[in-house]
């Protein structure tokens, strides 16, 4: 069978602008894009630069875009690319990654961005005291929690194709803040407040991040990079109480307050709110509310000019239906005791008299899902798990 793809390529040391090359390659639909440009460039022009090692999804090297989508070229079947390529001729376009620099045709500059912001973090273990003497012994569940952010293969689609990155290339990121969560969440680290303290105070930290769901999206090995960092704000907010100076922490009460108090979000107050701690009285009085207030006028008066705001639609907003459904959601969620966050990424099969079981009435969430849950001590568990 025979595929069309249109590869971009630079070299820039040429000189030369980037350019478009048209390849024809025959193979079965069911092999990959990376098997397609390696019998291209094995064929016809050695010359094409790609990235990759496993060809098995498990080396994260070969990361690419695929019509428009960042994806790993090796786990990405011909036949189904052609299907949903963008062209309605079936061409399969194929691009280097977003957000990081070009060094050669699909080869991006990993050091310069990825793995930058990957140090940024300090990814690794930071624990207290004299190790033990025989393994360290944590909590099962703690384990698993942040299991997810250990299956990260470090391919960088989710920092190619993140949209906040995109605005601000400082943004940590989601690949940087994920394997944060990994240190975070694990029992035998001892900087755990300096750490949530250090990603809520950047300003490119943890706030910096808009819930576009497009890491969750592409991340071919379901590490959820965005659900990593809901967890951090959690932990850095609810746990630890950090209120940081970009008002993250304010923005996300004011946030959460107003759709408890009214069942919807009240535009209008959600500015003032957020550079007051979520306080809608302290927003009128504090200076610095105030002034930061000030500070953003010229953004909303742009939003006014192109039509984006409507003072109207902020002020007096619609009544939902069921409003009130929403308020009672609040309720039978605070109402509960301890919250404890089980990462549920993996399943294995349901024990005897398992929480989840059929017996339980409840359906097991499906793979990747988080829940948060309110329990009380009775349900902690002794069990440990052996980790070197
Ligand atoms: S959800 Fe956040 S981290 Fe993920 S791609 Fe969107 S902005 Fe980036
Ligand atoms: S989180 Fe997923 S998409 Fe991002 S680098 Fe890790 S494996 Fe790749
Ligand atoms: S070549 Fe290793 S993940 Fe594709």
């Amino acid at each position: 069978m025979s595929f069309d793809l249109k590869v971009r390529r630079y070299d820039p040391e040429s000189g030369e602008s980037a350019y478009w090359q048209d390849i024809q390659v025959e193979l079965g639909p069911e092999r990959s894009v990376l098997d397609a440009i390696l019998k291209f460039k094995a064929d016809t022009d050695n010359s094409l630069g790609i990235r990759c090692s496993c060809q098995a999804a498990i080396c994260g090297s070969c990361g690419v875009r695929i019509n428009g989508q960042s994806r790993l070229a090796c786990n990405t079947q011909l036949g189904v690319a052609s299907e949903e390529g963008r062209s309605k001729d079936g061409t399969i376009v194929v691009e280097p990654m977003g957000n990081m620099p070009v060094l050669k045709d699909l080869i991006v500059d990993m050091d310069a961005v990825h793995w930058k912001k990957i140090q940024r973090v300090v990814p690794w273990l930071l624990p207290e005291g004299e190790p033990p003497e025989r393994e360290y012994v944590v909590p099962a569940e703690s384990m698993i929690d942040i299991t997810q952010s250990m299956a990260c293969i470090q391919c960088g689609a989710c920092v190619s194709a993140c949209l906040s990155m995109e605005v601000d290339p400082e943004f940590v990121g989601p690949a940087a803040l994920a394997k944060a969560y990994r240190f975070v969440g694990d029992p035998r680290d001892s900087q755990t407040e300096e750490r949530l303290r250090d990603l809520a105070e950047d300003p490119h930290g943890i706030y910096d991040c808009t819930h576009c769901f497009a890491c969750i999206e592409v991340c071919p090995k379901d590490v959820a990079p965005m659900s990593q960092i809901m967890r951090l704000r959690r932990r850095a907010s609810g746990d630890y109480g950090i209120k940081d100076s970009n008002n993250g922490y304010g923005h996300e009460k004011a946030f959460v307050d107003i759709v408890r108090k009214y069942g919807t979000l009240h535009e209008s107050q959600l500015l003032p709110r957020s550079y007051a701690d979520g306080s809608l009285v302290k927003s009128q009085v504090r200076p610095d509310s105030l002034k930061q207030l000030a500070e953003g006028l010229p953004t909303v008066i742009n939003g006014l000019r192109s039509g984006k705001v409507s003072p109207v639609k902020a002020i007096w907003h619609k009544k939902l239906p069921d409003q009130d459904q929403v308020r009672r959601i609040y309720h039978e969620v605070e109402s509960r005791g301890e919250r404890i966050e089980l990462n549920l990424y993996i399943v294995g099969d349901e024990a005897e008299g398992d929480e989840w079981g059929p017996d339980a009435g409840a359906e097991a969430p499906a793979m990747g899902d988080a829940a948060e849950v309110a329990t009380g001590p009775e349900a902690g568990t002794e069990q440990g798990a052996a980790v070197q």
